[in-house]
């Protein structure tokens, strides 16, 4: 039978490209988003691309009693968490507003969930719960640090509370996800990253540069001890990701209480590589000059993600210039994001 699952934060850009794959995967998707950072247009294009039909409705998760309306008129079986609020800088400033709407949030979808009798949940969490890791590539078992900022200690609290919530009562089946650094669009180009000020994030902010919105790429330090003196992360191309929110979810139902898994390629690229190879792939040039190091940053990070394709049978297929490419094909095809063909659905 078809298995309904509720996606909060489903306008958004990890959200909509879940709520694509898990509609071609056969699933029936309910979405909800209060829109502070998603579009309707993203859901107008997913159906557009899948040829198939979600329900969504515009609310807030912090909204207890719409959640547990949504769980049991729509037989929802499995939640993917993917509301949340996350510019690292942002969260910093304003502390409060990242508590309250990612720890807000999560607890009140939980008790919700726990009310309507639905217990399964997977969790986007982040590699940011690592901290400086001790050691790379990291490992799901690489003890998690106290983050320097407040967005990243909101998702390492929500990882706290749902294990405490999973050891508690033994009906709970939990994936928590540590995303690596998403990056790219779906090849259609109709859906893609979509952010609503000057990005903070280092792909598109590279995108931006080469349609002319933006300048020059500032790179947060070219002193840090990695080859080129510039940052290493790993990109995950988002088609990649969502895949695995698809295979966790279909273990979930021969799972027992929480668990975690790190999906990142498992290779990491500097901030330098990357600006050249998307020059390479766009055809594009991207100026850049030097800043100073980034308060926070890290000088390199990438995954071992072989938890996830022993456990999950999943790893990432797709490579740095597959990313770049994709990322620029909805980039420069829509150089004000969903903007110009925003509407209501
Ligand atoms: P996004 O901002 O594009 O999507 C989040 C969506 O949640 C938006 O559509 C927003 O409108 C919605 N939302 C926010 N607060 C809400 C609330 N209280 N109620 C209902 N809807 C709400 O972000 P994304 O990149 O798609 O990230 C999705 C999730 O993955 C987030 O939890 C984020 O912290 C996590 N994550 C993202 C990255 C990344 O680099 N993009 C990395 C690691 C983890
Ligand atoms: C990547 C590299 C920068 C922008 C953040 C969050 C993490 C997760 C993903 C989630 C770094 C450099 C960047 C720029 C630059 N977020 N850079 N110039 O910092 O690895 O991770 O996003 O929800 O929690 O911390 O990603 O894309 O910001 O940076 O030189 O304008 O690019 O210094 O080396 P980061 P990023």
């Amino acid at each position: 039978m078809t298995m309904s699952v509720l996606l909060t934060g489903g306008a958004g850009y990890i959200g909509s490209h879940a709520a694509l794959a898990l509609l071609q995967s056969g699933f029936r998707v309910c979405v909800i988003d209060n829109l502070t950072n998603g579009s309707t247009e993203a859901l107008r294009r997913v159906q557009e691309i899948a040829g198939k039909e979600l329900h969504w409705v515009e609310g807030d998760v912090r909204d207890g009693h719409l959640l547990r309306r949504l769980l049991i008129q729509h037989g929802i079986e499995a939640v993917l968490h993917f509301a949340g609020l996350k510019s690292v800088g942002q969260s910093v400033l304003d502390p409060l507003t990242y508590y309250d709407n990612n720890i807000g949030g999560t607890l009140q979808l939980c008790q919700a969930m726990s009310e309507a009798g639905v217990h399964k949940l997977v969790f986007s969490s982040s590699a940011t719960v690592y901290g400086d890791p001790a050691t790379i590539p990291v490992v799901e078992s690489c003890p998690t640090s106290s983050p320097e900022n407040p967005y990243g200690q909101t998702k390492l609290m929500a990882e706290r509370m749902l294990s405490d919530l999973a050891r508690a009562d033994a009906r709970w089946r939990i994936a928590v996800l540590r995303y690596f650094n998403p990056a790219g669009a779906h090849a259609s180009g109709l859906i893609g990253e979509d952010p609503r000020e000057i990005p903070n994030n280092l792909l598109p902010y590279v995108s931006q540069v080469a349609t002319g919105r933006l300048k020059a790429v500032q790179i947060f330090g070219n002193d840090y001890p990695t080859p080129d003196g510039t940052g290493i992360r790993d990109y995950i191309h988002v088609v990649d990701l969502v895949e695995g929110h698809v295979s966790a979810l279909k273990r979930l139902k021969n799972q027992s209480g929480l668990d975690v898994w790190n999906l990142g390629a498992g290779r990491g690229y500097s901030v330098l590589e990357v600006i050249k190879a998307f020059e390479r792939v766009s055809g594009k040039s991207v100026d850049f000059n030097y800043a100073p190091r980034r308060s926070g940053d890290i000088a390199q990070c990438w995954a071992d993600p072989s938890k996830a394709w022993r456990e999950l049978g999943w790893k990432a297929q797709r490579g740095l210039e597959e990313m770049l490419g994709d990322a620029w094909r909805w980039q420069s095809a829509n150089p004000n994001g969903y903007r110009d063909d925003e509407l209501t659905i």
